[in-house]
């Protein structure tokens, strides 16, 4: 088996959080170097199916040669997963029992000498995770203004030195590769103090912008809920608290019954909840995983399940009634009845 150079964090974790059963059906909407989706699809065999998304061609080509032994139980799609519910549609790969994103960026991507996402090697300012769009970091870096950049290393940095990082950086561009920028962060920032270098946050900002993850982690998140059964379960393992916090308050939200704002005398929003919350506290890896693997020691697993809902209490009706004696005697087929009930549930 072809050895891949990503670790993957947390793997019982997300197993037991996906609760993967064999015959299941699985998204894995950040495919990565294959790591998760192997376990996934080792576990969930016989009879499980995955559908393994990455917007990077490069993570697909990797992945799927170490998922090869699995050909015909995978669908490897080379797409962004803010399209999550447009590609489930696609390839009629709908309602599934558990979908993993494990955002961020994989070791191979970070230790990629030419993509631009780390200070550790010198590359052209890309960072684009998938090379087909448009927009890169040297774009960013080289045409915005200062008060535009400073607002984007402070909000998806959390810089506190992002003026002075901005302006020391509209002074001297156009800046071109990835050591350029960081030795400018370093001087700005009064050189290196401490673990982390000062160019750190810098770099953090500009790739969130460039791959727009804030926003696609926002849509994908409430289309994911939709595409999950009765009891389906959704894991996200997020790397910094920007994510982390999307994620808690997605879930929160999802869990309440009502969302009206405090005070407001009785409901008027008509939300009820979809999901429920697996675990109480947010899942961190144990000090042993963290020691084998140091990438690992910002990761937070938050998990849910999908809640019984009318359409939910239909499908499970509509299930025990294709294994009923009757429906079997009329020779009404399990597939195409389960078919006609999800579109009528899934697309209304
Ligand atoms: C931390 S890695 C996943 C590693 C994987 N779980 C494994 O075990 O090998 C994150 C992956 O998500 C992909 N990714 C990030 N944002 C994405 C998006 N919006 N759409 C699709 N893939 C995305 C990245 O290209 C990267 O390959």
């Amino acid at each position: 088996m072809l050895k891949s150079a990503h670790t993957p964090v947390l793997v019982e974790e997300t197993i037991r959080a996906l609760a993967v059963q064999p015959g299941g059906r699985y998204i894995d909407c950040t495919l990565g170097g294959g790591g998760h989706a192997t376990t996934i699809l080792e576990r969930s065999s016989p009879g499980g199916q995955l559908l393994g998304i990455d917007a990077d061609p490069e993570a697909i080509k990797t992945a799927r040669t170490r998922l090869e032994a699995y050909s015909d139980s995978t669908l490897l799609i080379n797409e962004n997963f803010v399209n999550l519910q447009a590609i489930c549609y696609k390839y009629d790969f709908l309602p599934v029992h558990g979908i993993l994103f494990d955002l961020g960026l994989s070791s191979l991507q970070l230790n990629g000498k030419s993509r631009g996402f780390s200070f550790q090697h010198d590359a052209p300012l890309d960072m684009r995770l998938n090379p087909d769009q448009e927009l890169t970091a040297a774009d960013i870096v080289n045409t915005y203004s200062e008060t535009e950049l400073a607002r984007l290393i402070k909000t998806y940095g959390e810089e506190s030195h992002s003026r002075r990082i901005a302006g020391r950086i509209v002074q001297v561009r156009p800046i071109k590769t990835t050591l350029q920028l960081a030795r400018i962060i370093e001087q700005v920032s009064g050189g290196k103090r401490g673990r982390i270098h000062p160019a750190t946050k810098t770099f953090q900002a500009l790739r969130i912008s460039v791959n727009r993850e804030l926003e696609n982690l926002e849509a994908a998140l409430k289309q994911a809920v939709d595409l999950l059964g009765f009891e389906g379960r959704l894991v996200v393992i997020s790397y910094h608290s920007l994510e982390d916090r999307i994620v808690k308050q997605f879930m929160q939200r999802e869990t309440r019954d009502c969302i009206c704002p405090p005070g407001t005398p009785s409901c008027v929003c008509g939300h009820t909840a979809r999901l429920r919350l697996i675990n109480k506290r947010v899942i961190t890896p144990a000090a042993a995983e963290v020691q084998v693997n140091p990438r690992s020691r910002s990761a937070r697993l938050r998990a849910a399940e999908r809640l019984s809902t009318q359409e939910d209490e239909h499908y499970k009706i509509v299930e025990r009634l294709c294994s009923s004696a009757a429906v079997k005697a009329n020779g009404w087929k399990r597939p195409t009845l389960l078919k006609k009930l999800r579109h009528v549930f899934l697309t209304a």
